[in-house]
This record gives C-alpha cells, sequence and structure tokens, in this order.
C-alpha cells in the first residue's frame, strides 16, 4: 500500500500554515535553502519546462534593492523578514529543454510562439513551482509570506536586467510570530468551489 501522509503533516503543510507577516530573530541557514529547492525542484510542470528562476534575497543590501519597489504595506514584512525568495520565471524556459526533455524535441514545441503566450506558459509553470517551493518550506519548518504587492517592472530592472527572466511573486521566509498573526480567513467548501461531474 502507498504511505499517506499523516495527519500531522498534513497540518503541518495546510491546516495549521499560515501566511505570515511578523517574524521571529531567527536566521535561516543557506544550507536549509538549498534543501527546500531540492524538494521544490521534483514537483511537476509543462514538459518539465521548470521555468522558476528564484533570488534569495538575504543581505541587508540585498533587502535595499528590493526595498523602492514594494508596496508600502508590504515593506516591513520584507525588511523584517529573514530571507525573502523572487520568484521569477524564464520566457525563454525553452532553451533548457533538451537538458530537461532530452526524449523529444519539446523546444521546437515552444520557440515560435508569440511573447504573451510564452509568458503565459511561464506565469502558470512558475506560479505552481512557487507553491511547491511554499509547500517544500513549510514541510521543514519554515514559513511563509507570499506577496504580490510590489512592481514587478522595478523588480525586473534591479534584480533580472539583460535576462530573459520576468519576476512573478515574492514570498517571505522564515519562522513566523504567530502571535501577530489574525483570525484565519474562511475558505470555500467543496460544495461551493468544486463539482464532480
Ligand atoms: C500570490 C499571493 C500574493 C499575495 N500578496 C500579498 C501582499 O502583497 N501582501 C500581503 O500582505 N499578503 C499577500 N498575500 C497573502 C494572502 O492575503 C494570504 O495568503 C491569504 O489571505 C491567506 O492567508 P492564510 O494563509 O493565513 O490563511 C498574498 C498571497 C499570495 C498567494
Amino acid at each position: 500500500m502507498k504511505t499517506i501522509l499523516n495527519t500531522e503533516g498534513q497540518d503541518l503543510l495546510f491546516r495549521n500554515a499560515r501566511s505570515h507577516s511578523d517574524w521571529q530573530d531567527k536566521p535561516v541557514d543557506d544550507g536549509l535553502l538549498r534543501q527546500v529547492y531540492d524538494l521544490a525542484k521534483m514537483g511537476p510542470t509543462s514538459a518539465n519546462m521548470c521555468p522558476l528562476r528564484t533570488i534569495f534575497v538575504k543581505s541587508r543590501e540585498a533587502k535595499e534593492r528590493l526595498k523602492p519597489a514594494l508596496h508600502a504595506g508590504n515593506v516591513n514584512k520584507v525588511m523584517t523578514a529573514p530571507v525573502t525568495a523572487i520568484f521569477g520565471m524564464d520566457i525563454r524556459f525553452y532553451e533548457k529543454l533538451p537538458q530537461l526533455f532530452p526524449h523529444a524535441d519539446a523546444r521546437s514545441w515552444f520557440k515560435d510562439l508569440p511573447e504573451p503566450v510564452l509568458e503565459y506558459i511561464a506565469l502558470r509553470n512558475s506560479s505552481l513551482q512557487g507553491a511547491y517551493l511554499m509547500l517544500a518550506a513549510r514541510s521543514l519548518g519554515l514559513d511563509c509570506g507570499p506577496m504580490s504587492g510590489f512592481d514587478n517592472a522595478k523588480v525586473d530592472a534591479e534584480f533580472f536586467a539583460g535576462t530573459t527572466i520576468k519576476s512573478n511573486f515574492i514570498c517571505a521566509l522564515g519562522y513566523g510570530d504567530a502571535s501577530k498573526l489574525h483570525p484565519r480567513s474562511p475558505r470555500l467548501t467543496f460544495e461551493e468551489a468544486c463539482q464532480v461531474v
């Protein structure tokens, strides 16, 4: 029989996991970030394209570079977090398909598609990968604070200039201060959000 995640594991990933804005003064080791990535990278993407490109913003200097792009409400969240991941997406993801999907000429399926279509595909798949990374982080005891409240163009100019990478969303990582959380907001029930046809 296949092993399934026990209730404690489900709680860690979902029921007790919250989006954090306030952080304990506890550092996150680079080795842990590597472990997080090494789990998250195994999640599926279309044709195994893996478009996510992540910059872990950790130093004071790097945080200062990110700060001007942040919406006012997110500045403190990022500046006090031990790490904030910038989740970027490589719009020319297909250049890596000979390596990532070696059993077929998958590069040819994508390389001539119009830019907006490439961006749409990269957005879908890098968003999935960002979500895998958040679940991987939670599975290793970290808390997450995902944010889209920032100026993407400014982040792209500061962190991805001269590349084919564009920012998707950012996510603070660390050990959250649960005492500062507001009560959990409701979710849609199965009946409200799903159909079995
Ligand atoms: C893609 C994304 C963007 C978000 N953007 C922001 C943001 O800019 N600022 C913020 O404070 N929270 C942001 N959030 C946090 C959400 O409000 C939060 O995940 C949601 O209310 C659920 O909260 P919970 O995980 O504690 O239940 C974002 C979450 C996601 C997934």
